[in-house]
């Protein structure tokens, strides 16, 4: 009996350190686009299962109960509702250059001038917020923030200051300007091309002239214009005793930061040890329902996989584009299955097929996959590395041109121009790599 309780103390002693070593972790990403919270999901989760106590404020609850983690409801309606209604075929057309090569800087600077508007738009809304408010007024104890700051959320670096613990930034579409300004990585205008450029690290002088001046642009925005009234939004609820220090100086305590992206689609830069690339964490094979696996199996010369994203919804697009890229599919004729929302599309042929959402890790596993047209989002493309779909890339804006200009380098994509869209250059792509025997 007094062994039997030697060893039962034993063990609960042997259990207290893994008590202990669970931190508290506070993960705020109101940004409501599920393409970017699905990114870092598996982390915060296995966080959990690893014994972490893992607190998530966002829009997205998980499907089924995990242990640890503690998922509280916060909706940004109107934000949502920005995304849902803006029609970015439209804005593609209005970011597009459509002047001279010299001020092409500009042109780019409208994509970051979106971000800047959008990041105070949204801000505003979770500050508004009474859920974000009662958090901020809590006496709750975290041991580490995990936010999104360099997405218009600035201003949620008041948490580390609230909760004393130190931030980890992530970041969902490589590395942006702001990343490299306060994580005190050299941003070096003469061969680091900004992300919103497809140029190569390799520039000519007017290029190199462009980088800079979209850099310096961005600066100047940002020190005059931005980051003072993200300052007020973070302010407005701190009162003078908190001594808040101003939102440039938190951003620069940021102690690291995640990027969804891997080395392989950027170009040889100095790095900061706590820039950490972790793209591809997402990537987990899914099962194929019944009725797709029998359409792709049965499907012996391929399938093309269509699909512009979670954002870009392909109902939105013109009626002149959808019937080009009907008409070149009906051509080419092999099954495709094609992720559409946003609108109707009519007389649509038989091997077309339609759906609101498709199982995408687990159709571009499929062997007869052969083809992935894609808008070149992060996630899509390093899933189609992943499992081995070359592209033909149709970019929008943001990372997406360099992304794909980057599998274009590796032999892993065509890409066409969204200003070439007619069925023949459509059929040209997708025959160039349907012929390749490579
Ligand atoms: C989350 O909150 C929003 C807005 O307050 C509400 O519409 C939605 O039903 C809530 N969802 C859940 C799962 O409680
Ligand atoms: C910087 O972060 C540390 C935690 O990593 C915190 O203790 C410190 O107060 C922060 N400093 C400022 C100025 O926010
Ligand atoms: C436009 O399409 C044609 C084929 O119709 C192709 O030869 C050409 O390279 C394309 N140009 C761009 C910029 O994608």
């Amino acid at each position: 009996m007094c062994h039997i309780s030697h060893l039962l103390a034993g063990l609960l002693l042997l259990l207290i350190p893994a008590y202990l070593d669970g931190a508290r972790i506070l993960i705020v990403l109101p940004l409501p686009l599920w393409s970017h919270y699905q990114q870092f999901q598996p982390l915060w989760e296995t966080l959990a299962q690893r014994g972490h106590q893992v607190t998530v404020y966002n829009a997205f609850p998980p499907t089924k109960p995990i242990p640890n983690f503690k998922h509280v409801n916060f909706t940004m309606a109107k934000s949502k509702e920005f995304f849902d209604s803006l029609n970015h075929f439209e804005f593609k057309e209005q970011v597009d250059s459509k002047g001279h090569e010299l001020i092409e800087f500009w042109y780019r600077f409208r994509t970051q001038r979106l971000l800047f508007n959008f990041g105070l738009f949204l801000s505003k809304e979770i500050f508004a917020d009474p859920t974000f408010q009662a958090l901020l007024q809590s006496n709750d104890k975290y041991d580490l923030i995990i936010t999104e700051n360099y997405f218009g959320q600035e201003s949620l670096t008041v948490l580390g200051h609230k909760f004393k613990a130190p931030i980890i930034a992530e970041t969902s579409y490589g590395t942006p300007h702001n990343c490299y300004l306060f994580m005190g990585n050299p941003n070096l205008y003469s061969y680091m091309p900004d992300y919103k450029f497809t140029y190569s690290s390799r520039m000519n002088f007017i290029q190199r002239l462009q980088n800079t001046a979209l850099g310096v642009f961005t600066h100047i925005v940002g020190d005059f214009w931005y980051f003072p009234q993200q300052d007020e939004i973070m302010r407005q609820f701190s009162k003078p005793s908190d001594n808040l220090p101003y939102i440039k100086t938190m951003m620069q305590n940021i102690s690291a930061t995640f990027i969804y992206s891997d080395p392989i689609l950027e170009f040889q830069r100095p790095q900061v040890s706590n820039l950490i690339h972790v793209g591809g964490i997402h990537l987990k094979e899914d099962k194929l329902p019944k009725d797709l696996e029998d359409i792709m199996t049965n499907s012996p010369g391929g399938v093309i996989y269509v699909s512009f994203g979670s954002i870009i919804q392909a109902g939105k697009m013109s009626l002149g584009m959808k019937k080009q890229l009907v008409d070149a599919f009906t051509k080419i004729g092999l099954t495709v299955l094609w992720r559409w929302k946003g609108g109707p599309l009519e007389n649509v042929p038989k091997n077309i097929i339609l759906r609101s959402w498709f199982p995408q890790q687990a159709v571009l596993a499929h062997p007869n996959c052969r083809l992935f047209i894609s808008h070149g989002g992060i996630n899509s493309v390093l899933e189609a590395i992943h499992y081995a779909v070359p592209m033909v890339g149709i970019s929008f804006y943001g990372d997406q041109p360099s992304n794909i200009k980057h599998m274009v380098d590796l032999g892993s994509a065509v890409e066409l121009d969204y200003h070439n869209l007619t069925e023949k250059s459509v059929v040209w792509a997708a025959s160039t790599i349907l012929n390749n025997r490579r």
